[in-house]
């Protein structure tokens, strides 16, 4: 279980301090696919980033399988990250390693055996079905791939809990639903908790059986995925609910044009064929 208590993170800049988070208190419970939505700038990236302790928080508490880590540091530190894997909109792999040489990073800095290591990384391949581009580096693979093998490369260390930071944001609809698919089979399957932060509602509904709302550093409204949606009491969560209906709108429409324009085709290939048929 991640627990947030009452937490604050105040940046300190040149131009005076910004309070990027609020008071915020939240659980994930075990099991949880569990999203976090708000606009730009509401603090969604700083949110995550505290749970791995990767921004320290000004005030307040982040427990982890209710052991208080907030101030944890050097080996502790780094068994607990052992314990929490996280994905990035940009994928952030490394360039110069193969797809098998990102997945097995995380087990040669744990000093795993060179075979073990290659074993386990195929078969964490093997379940983001990637088997086939071990050998390829990132360059070569597509934005989906890059996004599984990194994936793979978070799942290494066995993690109860995956971070997922805008882990979509850069893919195509049909790609996203990929890679939200293999989120879901890794949390029913692996039994592994999932944080997602998005900005997104078709990635809550998709596959959150719980969101927060996060706004102006504050956490405005939360609940089960579906009384959420049903319900929205929030300005911003109807905006964003509102967005996305018509967004889907918008793809319905733009698929329906689509096949418009696929008949048109058929039948301009029907009249030409006939023209032809005639002469
Ligand atoms: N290291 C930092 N120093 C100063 N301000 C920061 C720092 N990191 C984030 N902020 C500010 O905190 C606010 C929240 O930023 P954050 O990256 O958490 O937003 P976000 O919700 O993830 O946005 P996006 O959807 O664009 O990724 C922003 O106004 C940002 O400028
Ligand atoms: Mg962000």
């Amino acid at each position: 279980m991640i627990e947030l208590r009452h937490l604050s993170k105040t940046f300190l800049t040149k131009e005076g301090s910004f309070e990027a988070l609020r008071d915020i208190s939240l659980t994930v419970e075990d099991g949880d696919i569990h999203g976090i939505i708000g606009v730009s700038g509401a603090g969604k990236s700083t949110l995550v980033r505290c749970v791995n302790l990767l921004e320290k928080p000004t005030s307040g508490s982040v427990l982890i399988d209710g052991e208080d880590v907030t101030n944890y540091s050097g080996r502790r530190l780094l068994n607990l990250r052992g314990k929490i894997g996280m994905i990035f909109q940009d994928f952030s792999l490394f360039a110069q390693r193969n797809a098998l040489a990102n997945v097995i990073f995380p087990l040669q800095l744990r000093r795993d055996s060179r075979k073990d290591a290659a074993k386990r990384g195929m078969e964490l391949l093997e379940l983001v079905g990637l088997a086939h581009k071990a050998k390829s580096y990132p360059a070569q693979l597509s934005g989906g791939q890059q996004q599984r093998v990194a994936i793979a490369r978070a799942l290494a260390n066995h993690p109860s809990y995956l971070l997922c930071d805008e882990a979509t944001s850069a893919l195509d609809s049909l790609t996203t639903d990929a890679i939200l698919q293999l989120l879901k089979t890794i949390n029913h399957e692996l039994g592994v908790t999932i944080l997602v932060i998005t900005h997104e509602m078709k990635v809550i509904e998709t596959i959150c059986n719980k969101v927060a709302v996060l706004d102006g550093a504050q956490i405005v409204e939360r609940g089960k995925t579906a009384d959420v949606f049903a319900q929205p009491e929030q300005q911003i969560t109807q905006r964003l609910l509102g967005q996305a209906m018509a967004e889907a709108a918008a793809q319905a429409a733009a698929e329906s044009a689509t096949a418009v324009s696929a008949s048109t085709t058929l039948t301009d290939q029907l009249a030409y064929l006939e023209v032809k048929s005639d002469v």
